[in-house]
């Protein structure tokens, strides 16, 4: 250890002291909206007075908070990072370059230090199976050199570095690149993203591209928020946790409002390394039908009911007592499934129920192929068929709906039509990245403006449960899935089949932009504003960096260099921004021309499908693969038949359907009899006598070397860490 190190490591040691120190005044201050701290934000200066006539402005906040989960230990995981935050920050203040406080050897010594005083928790250690069928719950153990790559509860990954307010480790930018302050969210989202139009259809996909790319979004990234005691309010706008929107003078909708209330990410940490905010991804990142069996063991426990997963009558979706859904209808409950979103609409239960039914209809098929496998082979088995039909559709189907077959190419996301696929790269990283959790928000501009339920293809169910429905209306609320004799379900599976899709550009529908989440007239909110300001929050670069990542040309401050944009579109950017530098990331991208075959620009169609490569090519549970963790031949060629036009003949009681469910019926895409479709025969499955120990699909064993908190008022003093990291420094016992 050289003595700039020692001096770095005994600096280092006075910070952490300090931050012992600080811990309990720093948290009170956060918490109680008092001075400010490194990470405050500087959106706009509110006054008191304008706060007033929100009554529903709580309920809004519940609902947000729930669509980022509740989860329990987010809190614990974002003070140990606030603290590592705080403490990175200061060594900074104290001079030190951040190469310097994030060098390998520096950020060692300093994590080990953490994890004496209780500020983290020590690393988990992994025992994993190389050779076992069936993947962990939790992600862990996908990749055997890196266990907790693609894993839940772990820090989302970055494509590029992150570009926070300067001088900071985590707070939002405020100023573009001349100094002068960002344009306001709302403001963008009223000029660039309003649909003045009315809702433009997109000729040729279904409604079935919106509603799997939301419930595939749920099988993906979840993003935690903080945790703000009273939650965020407009004149609170410097607490740490808050990053609160404010409405623009003369704004055409929110006349009454001062500001939308908005926690920020919650801080995340789990590597206990000096450094940048990161965020938390609460779910696996692989593609392994988390939405149907959970993200954690005990999600699963709840969820599972021997081979089968539980329901309610009629095939439903099993009660979630605990949940805060909007129930004004007798005898209906919330939902409970393996993602906590599951109510945000009701189409959106209609699929995690239909991907529920199908596991249960592997079940009940390979009993009787097999009638001597127990409970757990025909779970593990049944998970594993399910999961690798989600895939094969999501490759084959839904992406190329909207992604040029150029991208599908480029990224290696075609499948092969006979054996193997050797493609898994156990040095791919399949971490959901966090510019993709903005880009793939591009989604949002599919929602449509109603639900409604459907008894056959293109037939509206008649007498009093006749829609359409407004969509406001059916946020946060199961109704619709109750309708039809508790079948609203398939009513609505059948309703996404048979309508278009409204058209990929850069608008999204007032019902979202304006009124998302609404009590009330006027105490709505705007998901775009969300978006933008969530790609602040989290330090995404601007597009045009992303831009570069791909291998495209530079932004420049000149507005000429936006050579993927139209005139009409440069013209409305150059309204709101500054600058072209300062484009936001969601902004850029949905404003960019589409290529041919793509519904997308060019940087879409590469950060999703840089994306989907890393899902496919870092996931050694990928369909395609040889056993133990794929198939035999025999089977995987049945999985290769399958279509989400199968999945739901064998679901619904449908008679016909168009043979690729993400697009209309059409010349090249003919209506044709369920009987006709082709679909996985599970008789390929069939063997001899198999059983399986309960919970052998939990074959990671995790230890805690040390566990977690420690007593702050415990804790050695000063003159003891000394010792300890001065040994530690000059190579000493770790
Ligand atoms: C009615 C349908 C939908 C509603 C009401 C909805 C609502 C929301 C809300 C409220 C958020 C959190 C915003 C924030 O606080 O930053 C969100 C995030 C997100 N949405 Fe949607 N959304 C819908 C459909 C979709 C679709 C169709 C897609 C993609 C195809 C999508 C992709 C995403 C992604 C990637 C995120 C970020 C997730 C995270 O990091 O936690 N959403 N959405």
């Amino acid at each position: 250890m050289t003595l700039l190190s020692l001096e770095f490591i005994l600096v280092a040691v006075l910070v952490i002291c300090d931050v012992k120190a600080q811990f309990t005044p720093f948290y009170e201050e956060v918490t109680s909206g008092g001075k400010e701290s490194y990470s405050s934000v500087e959106i706009e200066n509110q006054t008191e007075e304008d706060d007033q006539g929100e009554p529903s402005r709580r309920n809004f906040e519940d609902l947000l908070q729930k669509i980022h989960g509740n989860i329990p230990n987010t809190e614990e995981i974002s003070n140990s990072a606030n603290q590592i935050l705080y403490m990175t920050q200061r060594l900074l203040e104290e001079g030190f370059s951040f190469e310097k406080v994030t060098s390998d050897s520096v950020a060692a010594g300093i994590k080990d230090a953490l994890i004496l005083r209780g500020i983290c928790k020590s690393p988990t250690v992994y025992k994993c199976n190389a050779l076992s069928p069936y993947r962990t719950i939790d992600g862990s153990c996908n990749n055997i050199q890196y266990p907790e790559r693609g894993k839940s509860f772990v820090a989302q990954r970055r494509a590029i570095g992150p570009a926070y307010k300067t001088g900071t480790v985590g707070g939002p930018r405020v100023t573009g690149v001349t100094g002068k302050p960002l344009p306001n969210p709302r403001t963008i989202s009223n000029v660039i993203h309003s649909n003045k139009y009315g809702v433009t259809i997109n000729g040729t996909i279904s409604l079935h591209t919106f509603q799997m790319g939301q419930f595939l979004d749920h099988d993906i990234i979840q993003t935690p928020l903080e945790t703000v005691t009273g939650g965020c309010t407009c004149e609170e706008n410097t607490r740490p946790e808050c990053i609160s929107i404010k409405i623009p003078e003369g704004d055409p909708f929110f006349t009454k409002r001062a500001c939308l209330p908005v926690k920020r990410s919650a801080a995340a940490n789990p590597d206990c390394t000096p450094g940048f905010r990161q965020q938390l991804n609460t779910l696996t990142s692989y593609i392994d039908g988390s939405n149907v069996y959970g993200s954690t063991e005990d999600e699963l426990t709840e969820l599972r009911d021997g081979g089968y997963m539980k329901t309610s009558s009629e095939n439903n979706l099993p009660e979630n007592p605990n949940d805060g859904c909007v129930i004004d209808h007798n005898g209906e409950f919330c939902h409970l499934a393996g993602e906590a979103r599951v109510d945000a609409v009701p189409s959106l239960a209609s699929y995690h129920t239909l991907f529920v039914m199908e596991h249960n209809r592997i079940v009940n098929a390979l009993k009787s192929i097999n009638p001597s496998w127990n409970v757990e082979k025909l779970f593990q088995e049944a998970r594993k068929i399910n999961i690798a039909q989600m895939q094969h559709i999501v490759y084959n189907g839904f992406l190329n709906a909207f992604l040029s077959l150029d991208t599908m190419i480029t990224y290696n996301l075609l499948s092969l039509n006979t054996g193997y696929s050797f493609s898994y790269d156990p040095k791919r990283d399949a971490t959901v990245s966090n510019e993709f959790g903005i880009a793939y928000r591009m989604g949002h501009t599919w929602i449509p403006t109603y639900q409604d339920l459907y008894s056959d293809l293109n037939i509206r169910l008649l007498g009093p449960e006749m829609g359409p429905f407004d969509l406001v209306k059916t946020f946060n609320n199961p109704h619709l899935t109750f309708l039809n004799r508790k079948k609203g379900c398939p009513a609505l599976l059948k309703w996404l089949t048979s309508e278009a899709s409204p058209a990929t550009d850069r608008f999204v529908e007032d019902s979202v932009r304006n009124r998302l989440f609404e009590d009330s007239p006027g105490d709505g909110f705007d998901l775009v504003s969300l978006n933008i300001n969530r790609g602040r929050d989290h330090g995404l670069p601007p597009y045009g960096d992303h831009r570069v990542s791909c291998g495209y040309s530079a932004v420049t401050s000149n507005w000429n260099s936006l050579v993927d944009h139209n005139t009409e579109e440069v013209e409305l950017l150059r309204q709101v921004y500054d600058d072209p530098r300062d484009i936001d990331l969601f902004t850029g991208l949905l404003t960019e021309r589409a290529i041919t075959g793509s519904s997308l620009g060019p940087t879409l169609n590469c950060i999703l499908g840089r994306e989907f490569q890393n899902l496919k090519e870092g996931d050694s549970y990928w369909y395609e693969r040889p056993e133990p963790q794929g198939f035999s031949i025999a089977q995987l060629n049945e999985i290769r038949k399958t279509s989400l036009s199968a999945v739901l003949c064998a679901n619904l009681d449908l008679t016909r359907i168009q043979s690729d469910a993400f697009r209309l019926p059409g010349i090249s895409n003919y209506l044709v009899r369920c009987t006709n479709v082709p679909s996985i025969d599970l008789r390929k499955w069939k063997s001899g006598t198999q059983r399986l120990k309960p919970g052998y699909g939990r074959e990671t064993q995790q230890r805690n070397l040390q566990t977690g908190q420690m007593d702050m008022d415990a804790q050695s003093s000063q003159s003891d860490i000394l010792q300890e990291l001065i040994k530690l420094a000059s190579g000493g016992e770790k």
